[in-house]
């Protein structure tokens, strides 16, 4: 079973993504998939419920509380209306842009986990990271504060000097990040990072599935991808 997923960031409006979703579905139904599985995680506003056939909706992120005073978060109350169940964990832009650092993450395990959600949890080093040679040793690290042997986590292994660069990390990158990480978990390891149509089949052959920023935008990419 291949995981197919589609991170729609900070794009698509409530209207498109809900459109989207339902043509996805159809075009899925038109075919054999039983092989794939195919996620797709929309913004928070274009949150939907989690009813469809042939994809799950998860989300990108959720403050670790069930409701409260918490002014400009999603809590696990509002996912809990759509029977979203899947959620992104420790996506290098949240890392980055919002200083979730390794602490925050690893609290929004434990609480998800408890949750009896599925985690799609991301790891990655950046350039500077890769270039020290250390890159490894890194990714051991990032996943030192999880429990790695949760029944429910899919690892998505995404290079931040690939993300949204157009420039992918070779097979041979991929492959050998992912054969370390098999050592350390049983888990279902996925790659992300400028993956596309062209890019997609010779990356599903070495791993467990993709994560898809840019090119799960529009649904006919998004489409091709899934059938590579
Ligand atoms: P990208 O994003 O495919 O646009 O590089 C991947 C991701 O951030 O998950």
């Amino acid at each position: 079973m291949k995981i197919i997923a589609g991170n729609f960031k900070s794009n698509l409006t409530r209207k498109d993504s809900l459109e989207y979703a339902i043509k996805l579905d159809s075009m899925l139904s038109n075919r054999m998939h039983n092989n794939k599985d195919i996620y797709i995680f929309p913004s928070n506003t274009s949150l939907m419920q989690n009813n469809y056939q042939y994809i799950t909706i998860g989300a990108q992120n959720c403050n670790d509380s069930n409701s409260g005073a918490f002014t400009g978060e999603t809590s696990l109350l509002h996912l809990n209306e759509f029977n979203i169940d899947t959620i992104l964990i420790g996506h290098s832009e949240r890392r980055n842009l919002f200083f979730e650092n390794d602490n925050i993450c690893a609290r929004k395990f434990e609480y998800f986990k408890s949750n009896n959600f599925k985690i799609f949890y991301c790891i990655g080093e950046s350039l500077e990271i890769r270039n020290s040679g250390k890159y490894l040793d890194f990714l051991r690290s990032q996943l030192s504060f999880i429990d790695a042997s949760f029944n429910n986590l899919v690892i998505a292994y995404e290079p931040i000097w690939a993300i949204g660069t157009g420039v992918n990390a070779s097979v041979e990158q991929i492959n050998e990040c992912i054969e370390y990480l098999k050592n350390i978990s049983n888990a279902p390891i996925i790659y992300g990072g400028s993956v596309n149509k062209n890019n997609s089949s010779d990356i599903l052959e070495i791993s467990d599935g993709i994560l898809v920023g840019s090119a799960s935008l529009s649904v006919d990419s998004f489409y091709q991808i899934i059938n590579s």
